[in-house]
């Protein structure tokens, strides 16, 4: 029997991450000896501290639901955290603690958008935006950010980019896959022009605030343009900063009214985040940090070797990140001198050839790259990118 399944979900595809993670561990059980750098999670543990919140949790009975919006704890903590750390200012009933940040990007694009609108979503973007805007039933107009200006969208683009049905701009620094970070005069730009367009919000996705090597302040636009601070969304999660991807908790912060729709949509969803993970988050939150600045040490040498040794690779060039977890090299050269057409075809040659298994940058708007996740130890990258060397010039 054929099953008939719903109109939308022909507009939607798998995650090309969670693919090719998948395909790698299938082919690492089977014996091969495979490295995945395309999984987007560090590779530290979570710290004790956290740890403990959550088995204290278990043992004092705080097994049941929460509020569909979050424990008042957590919620105490985010405004807290958006005080001290991006200076915005929150009462708790503009605060909803989602399943992870992946889930508040969600529920603001349903709550956001309708058949016939259009998000503006710079690429390169993370793979979920563009699907995420037509579960909604938009269209996703993609403004294409350029290597020569870091990867960062320009007030120019985005002015071309608006139009009548224009109800929401995607940001997200620093990025996911580029390792962009948008410095305040660039998001001030950008504010400007939202000015002059009060139909349009902002997603604002700052969950990789904490790693960063930029040596600026990482700035919110709801802060850098508090004129536009009514019409912006701001989310986070606990996945990057504080190595809890599996615990599934994130955060959204802004207006009211859109607070409130995100969590009705929510409370006919998946009700609330896990309480046990709530009060871990909590414990994250409130506790020490410092183990966020030995992660981000770590991840800046492993940045900068990695980065240095792609432009050692013939007919491969990568611009540097200045945060997150990830570079996205050119391999258009390498490509053609090897005889790929697509990104796509390449990465399954190397990971069938040499067992590496990286994203193709198609997956993220960006054809005629590689997402690399340097999440994983020095040693793994070096073999990692020796494997890749090896299979470029073979
Ligand atoms: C840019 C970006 N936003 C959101 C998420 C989702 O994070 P979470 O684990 O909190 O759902 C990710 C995860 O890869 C990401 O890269």
């Amino acid at each position: 029997m054929s099953i008939r399944l719903s109109k939308i979900m022909q507009r939607i595809r798998p995650s090309a991450t969670v693919s090719i993670t998948a395909k790698a561990l299938k082919l690492r059980e089977s014996g091969r000896d495979i490295i995945s750098l395309s999984a987007g999670e560090p590779d530290f543990d979570t710290p004790d501290h956290i740890k403990a919140a959550a088995i204290a949790a278990i043992q004092s009975g705080k097994t049941k639901y929460t509020p569909v919006d979050g424990t008042h704890a957590l919620k105490d903590a985010v405004v807290r955290k958006f005080a001290d750390d991006n200076g915005l200012t929150f009462r708790p009933d503009q605060v909803l603690i989602t399943s992870g940040a992946k889930q508040a990007c969600f529920n603001a694009c349903q709550a956001l958008l309708q058949t016939g609108d259009e998000a503006i979503v710079p690429a390169p973007y993370w793979v979920s935006y563009p699907d995420m805007v037509r579960l909604a039933g938009a269209e996703p107009v993609i403004v294409q950010a350029q290597a020569q200006n870091d990867f960062l969208i320009t007030p120019e683009q985005l002015s071309a980019a608006i139009t009548p049905q224009t109800r929401l701009l995607i940001l997200n620094s620093p990025n996911n896959p580029t390792g962009a970070v948008y410095p305040p005069d660039a998001i001030a730009v950008i504010g400007a022009v939202l000015e002059e367009h009060p139909k349009i919000c902002v997603l604002s996705d700052e969950i990789y605030e904490h790693i960063r090597w930029d040596n600026q302040p990482h700035s919110s636009i709801a802060a850098v343009t508090p004129s536009i601070a009514d019409r912006v969304v701001t989310i986070n999660g606990l996945s990057k900063s504080f190595a809890m991807s599996g615990w599934r908790v994130g955060y959204a912060a802004g207006p009211t009214e859109l607070i409130a729709a995100m969590t009705t949509l929510q409370s006919q969803s998946t009700t609330n985040a896990c309480s046990i993970s709530q009060a871990a988050a909590t414990a994250a939150l409130v506790g020490d940090h410092s183990f966020i600045e030995a992660m981000n040490t770590q991840f800046r040498s492993r940045h900068d070797s990695v980065h240095q040794r792609l432009n050692e690779i013939s007919g491969i060039s990568c611009v540097p990140g200045r945060g997150a977890f990830y570079l996205l090299p050119n391999i258009a050269s390498a490509m053609a001198a090897r005889g790929f057409d697509t990104d796509v075809s390449f990465c399954e040659s190397l990971l069938d050839e040499r067992g590496l298994a990286l994203v193709p940058g198609s997956a993220f708007g960006a054809a005629g790259h590689l997402r690399i996740s340097f999440a994983a130890s020095q040693r793994t990258l070096d073999d990692a990118m020796a494997r890749l060397a090896e299979f470029v010039s073979s």
